[in-house]
């Protein structure tokens, strides 16, 4: 697999008009770069312009999760609230219908933010959403967000941290932990040590090797290794599913 370096910004321009649409909030007066690990690993799933085309199908989404997509995406969400006033934070795009499910769950003169570091991938989620939902969309890299202390009444990060070298899966943590404030939620939900028996373990893990070269640590290792000292004993509850083949967590600010 060739890595491929696409200038994010004409990746934008060269998008269907109505992808173009997106109008990206960045506080940022420099564009984030498009982190190396992205381009040399997952340049064919979320970097080339065709990566869209291809994998932005829900029943392509729910096979690579061996059919728990909705499982996970319904527990994620169930885990946020009923209802999601104030702020809530979605630490970057993820295929499927989870952000517009988030956003019909957010009421009138409250706000959902999605960070993500590709152009490409926002234009894609704005192309989700209905007119008028109450999203805002930055383009931000998640080791370092320029977002203010404590903004959030709660965050999500969905499948994203097996994605992550460990400097930047840390980087990534203490930046969600440090934008949500004291006494609210970050919800997690990611690969996680599945039981001895689980079939998987033995024939997926190996193919999910190649592919996700930095997976392997969520599992054999707890989320709590990669979290500051200051929330290791934070996290309010840790629930498996599918043999814990994936994981939530929830770790209370
Ligand atoms: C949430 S993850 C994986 C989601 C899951 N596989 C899915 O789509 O259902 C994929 C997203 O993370 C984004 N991403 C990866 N590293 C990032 C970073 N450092 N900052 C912001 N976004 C990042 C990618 O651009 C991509 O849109």
């Amino acid at each position: 697999m060739g890595a491929v370096s696409p200038d994010t910004d004409r990746v934008l321009e060269r998008l269907p008009r109505e992808l173009a649409k997106v109008s990206l909030c960045n506080s940022d007066d420099v564009p984030p770069p498009v982190p190396e690990y992205l381009n040399e690993h997952y340049w064919w799933t979320y970097v080339h312009p065709r990566a869209v085309q291809v994998f932005e199908r829900r029943w392509l989404v729910n096979l690579i999760l061996w059919g728990k997509y909705i499982a996970m995406r319904d527990a994620a969400v169930a885990e946020l609230g009923e209802t999601l006033p104030g702020r809530t934070l979605q630490v970057a795009c993820v295929y499927g219908d989870l952000t517009p499910r988030l956003a019909a769950r957010v009421p009138a003169g409250s706000q959902l933010d999605v960070v993500d570091v590709l152009p490409v991938q926002l234009g894609n989620l704005r192309a989700k959403l209905p007119e008028g939902a109450p999203v805002q969309l930055l383009r931000m890299d998640s080791s370092r967000l320029r977002i203010a202390d404590a903004t959030y009444d709660r965050a999500l990060l969905f499948f994203l941290l097996h994605e992550m070298p460990r400097p930047v899966r840390e980087a990534t943590l203490r930046e969600a932990l440090r934008v949500v404030k004291p006494g609210g939620k970050l919800v997690i939900v990611d690969f996680a040590r599945p039981y001895a028996w689980h079939p998987l373990k033995y024939l997926w893990h190996p193919v999910l090797t190649r592919l996700e070269p930095f997976a392997p640590d969520l599992w054999t290792l707890p989320v709590d290794t990669w979290l500051p000292e200051s929330h290791r004993d934070r996290v309010v509850s840790r629930t498996g599913y599918f043999g814990n083949f994936y994981q939530k967590l929830v770790i209370e600010v």
